[in-house]
């Protein structure tokens, strides 16, 4: 008899990218196989609060609207919980350790094998999430607690590129209460290290959100205000005239990168509106550059991934600067976003690995890294 793998999917989430994680999720509900795979959705309102089976399918078909004030208790949402609509049968002999609190009930942890947090942005990206599902003890798709934190901070994540000697874009960085306390040294800074354009960005965010390109002092002194209101950290990074390429990376010990794809954002440069909103940014996969173009990112794309020890998938961002046809990275983001007509899937898709392929993939590395978690001893000898 064949074992079904039963598959926790988790979306939405305290982000700002809570619609965008619903849709992610839809897809992958979609395309996971049923022959092989029982599916719980697993629900997160913009307040976290957890919602799993029947509730959280609800979400999925009509948005939150559709259900009515959930009974809590705590951070769990209680009513209609139970899930039983959704896996046949009795709790499996091999349960989870779940005697850790948690914010999914007990009785729906033990019925999961695998959890694929679809979620991104802050609380579902940056190893929050994750560093629950380790003490849950439970397989989880996608990147580690560290290897997430370092990927959302972009001055860590630069940190760590630059020690392996990945080529990237001058910055300056400087925490709110830097700006706060010495506003003039901050701007003086940016202005005789990296001059005009420059775009300033919260250190901890995705989706564009909170990002500016300046062109004057003025202009500076407002997006770092702007960019202080979503962190503590703030970035300054050199604007440059670029064309930007995308890769696809997946695996555990030894990760392959897909081909690259180019994005060519609708508006001055790739903000919230070209990505989600207006629908009229192109990608062009595969990304129409040379052969050498391509080699060189695909390996700083597996560079990259390595150097924040990441594991499951990311999607690692280049810029190509076009009077020069430099390379430099711009980030890597280990939960990129995850519909079909995502980058992420489509990159697979482009170099031979279909959507719903992809996903069984990506649940077979979950579970091999917690195996590879198990292997390492805990208890010592002195
Ligand atoms: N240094 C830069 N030079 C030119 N364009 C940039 C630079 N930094 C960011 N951009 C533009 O802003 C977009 C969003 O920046 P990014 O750092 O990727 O933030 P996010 O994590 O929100 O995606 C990029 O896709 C690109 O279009
Ligand atoms: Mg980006």
């Amino acid at each position: 008899m064949v074992t079904r793998i039963r598959v926790g999917v988790v979306f939405g989430g305290k982000s700002g990218e809570h619609e965008v994680s619903i849709e992610s999720a839809k897809s992958v509900i979609e395309a996971l196989d049923r022959n092989k795979y029982d599916v719980m959705p697993i629900a997160i309102d913009k307040q976290g609060r957890w919602s799993a089976g029947e509730r959280a399918r609800r979400v999925l078909e009509g948005g939150w609207a559709t259900l009515q004030a959930p009974r809590t208790n705590g951070n769990v949402v209680t009513e209609g919980n139970t899930g039983d609509d959704v896996f046949a049968g009795s709790v499996p002999e091999q349960g989870l350790q779940t005697g850790q609190p948690s914010v999914i009930p007990e009785h729906v942890m033990e019925s999961i094998d695998v959890l694929f947090p679809v979620l991104h942005g802050s609380y579902g990206e940056d190893g929050t999430v994750q560093g629950m599902f380790e003490l849950l003890n439970v397989p989880y798709v996608g990147a580690g607690v560290a290897a997430s934190s370092v990927g959302m901070d972009k001055v860590l994540m630069k940190r760590m590129f630059a020690a392996v000697g990945l080529p990237q874009v001058d910055y300056v960085y400087c925490t709110r209460n830097e700006w706060e306390t010495d506003p003039s040294m901050v701007t003086k800074n940016v202005e005789t290290r990296l001059g005009y354009p420059c775009f300033v960005k919260p250190a901890n965010l995705g989706s564009s959100v909170g990002i500016s390109k300046v062109k004057s002092q003025a202009e500076l002194r407002n997006a770092i205000d702007l960019a202080a209101k979503y962190d503590r950290k703030i970035i300054i990074e050199q604007g440059l005239n670029v064309r930007e390429v995308e890769v696809a990376v997946l695996g555990n010990d030894a990760p392959k990168a897909s081909v690259p794809g180019e994005v060519i954002p609708s508006n001055e440069f790739y903000d919230y509106r070209a990505k989600y909103l207006d629908g009229e940014s192109t990608l062009m996969i595969p990304a129409p550059i040379s052969d050498e173009l391509t080699e060189e990112i695909r390996r700083l794309a597996i560079q990259a991934y390595k150097a924040i020890d990441c594991s499951g998938l990311a999607r690692v961002d280049f810029f190509v600067e076009k009077d020069t046809q430099r390379v430099l990275i711009n980030e890597i983001n280990t939960m990129p976003g995850f519909t079909k007509f995502s980058m992420y899937p489509k990159l697979w898709e482009a170099t031979g690995v279909a959507y719903s392929e992809l996903i069984g993939k990506l649940l077979a590395y979950a579970i091999e890294r917690a195996e590879e978690r198990r292997r390492s001893q805990i208890e010592f000898d002195v």
